[in-house]
């Protein structure tokens, strides 16, 4: 554990977001930041970021209220801003080419949706994300039940790694192709943000919504100084609570924790890693809270899911191929392919019938794992005894591993099927729907 404490400072100050009773409104300025991501002392780091500080502003509503975001682009290179994990309309989603045109330099973009459900989400750019978001273009999306939890603290923990020069600067190097055939660009220095960072108390009950907004690294993550439950996966409540040992968060994916503080020191955030444990963040705990009586971690209220139809189930099967060592994909450009296809063709993968049920065959014929978005959607991941899992919309699919997952495509548009290791996206691993 050789690591300082740190905050991410700021250059400008934030905007301050104007809310008005049902539409959040903000104004969201993506521009070069200096960011403290080393230990306080070190140099800062020239990044990419929204409002003057990478992560971005923490953008918060309530559940049904509509998200009303001027996004202006100043980057000097084009770009658009995907809401990950929203199921919102298709002209909202932020994919260049797809959804919209990109947001070119110096331009704007008005974005305006309606938040239909309750959780953690997040928001980063979908335009050479690899390079983009490695650079700090994200930031929380944060959408409140009706009727929150009853917890002492709502603390968003955003982990995240970035390759870091001697001096301090972002490594180049984004586009390299090794990195790509493996796992990806993955950082050599690792932390978890937390937001708001202040001292909670012994006794508090916290909720703590993780968040990997990692471009390429998947997070084994062990939660020291609490007792608690997993309420959430991928802002989806789980209707069983869970236990918080064996935690998984591939890069896109989320974690809300609803727990009870049992130490007078910290919680800790701990990457174990093959050598030493690292600690990726901490949360300082001081005083004692006598009041609040222990109770049973509840579960969250449900967001409005469609059932599957088993009756009538579209099959397919996506299969993931390429990368080092393994056979190669048949295009001289790509690395990674489905069903033998790298990136984007005309046609989609498939064409659904609005509210057509889908069971989809994710075959992993790599040496890699790979972490499976689908965009405007949530799915059901199907266990081995093919019960329905956790709804998600990112699914982590270890190397020769096979998953099937179960969605109702309720929403009509394109959307991106993708693996969210960037590097991997960057590299042909790519596909499309497409809703009527
Ligand atoms: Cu988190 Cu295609 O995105
Ligand atoms: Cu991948």
């Amino acid at each position: 554990m050789n690591r300082r404490d740190f905050l991410i400072t700021t250059c400008v100050a934030a905007l301050a977001p104007r809310i008005t009773l049902a539409s959040a409104s903000f104004e969201l300025v993506a521009q070069p930041v200096n960011a403290q991501i080393l230990p306080e002392g070190d140099p800062t780091t020239p990044m990419l970021g929204f409002n003057g500080s990478t992560p971005g502003p923490v953008l918060r509503a309530r559940q049904g209220d509509t998200f009303d975001i001027r996004f202006l682009n100043q980057i000097g290179e084009g770009s658009a801003v995907h809401w990950h994990g929203m199921r919102i309309e298709n002209a909202m989603d932020g994919v260049p080419g797809m959804t919209q045109k990109v947001v070119e330099r110096g331009a704007e973009f008005e974005y305006s949706f309606r938040a239909p459900d309750a959780g953690t989400f997040w928001y980063h750019s979908h335009n050479r994300s690899w390079e983009q978001v490695a650079k700090g273009l994200y930031g929380p999306l944060i959408v409140e039940e009706r009727t929150p939890p009853d917890v002492d603290h709502d603390l968003i923990v955003m982990i995240d790694d970035w390759r870091v020069t001697e001096s301090g600067a972002l490594a180049d190097g984004f586009d390299n192709r090794h990195d790509q055939a493996h796992q990806g660009r993955l950082g050599n220095f690792a932390r978890a943000l937390v937001e708001p960072n202040t001292p909670v108390r012994r006794g508090d009950r916290v909720r703590l919504r993780l968040i990997n907004v990692a471009t390429d690294r998947i997070f084994p993550i062990k939660l020291e100084g609490i007792d608690g439950k997993i309420v959430a996966f991928d802002g989806m409540p789980l209707p069983n609570p869970q236990g918080v040992s064996n935690l998984i968060l591939a890069p896109a994916q989320r974690a809300d924790i609803i727990a009870d503080v049992t130490s007078a020191d910290q919680i800790a955030f701990v990457f174990p890693t093959r050598d030493d444990p690292y600690l990726l963040g901490e949360i300082p705990v001081e005083g004692v809270n006598t009041t609040r009586q222990p109770s049973e971690v509840p579960a969250l209220p449900p967001n409005e899911q469609k059932q599957p139809d088993f009756d009538n189930v579209v099959a397919l099967t996506l299969t993931m191929q390429g990368g080092a060592m393994s056979r190669p994909v048949s295009t001289q450009t790509d690395i990674w392919a489905f069903n033998g296809q790298s990136g984007l063709t005309d046609t989609p993968l498939h064409r659904f019938e609005r509210d057509q049920t889908a069971r989809i065959r994710l075959m992993n014929d790599t040496r890699f794992p790979h972490g499976i978005h689908l965009h405007g959607h949530h799915f059901f991941e199907v266990g081995a005894d093919g019960s329905l899992g956790a709804f998600r919309d990112t699914t982590l699919v270890g190397a020769g591993e096979t998953r099937d997952i179960v969605c109702v495509f309720h929403n009509p548009g394109k959307w991106l099927l993708h693996c969210h290791m960037l590097g991997h996206q960057a590299a042909g691993m790519k596909t499309w729907v497409e809703v009527a």
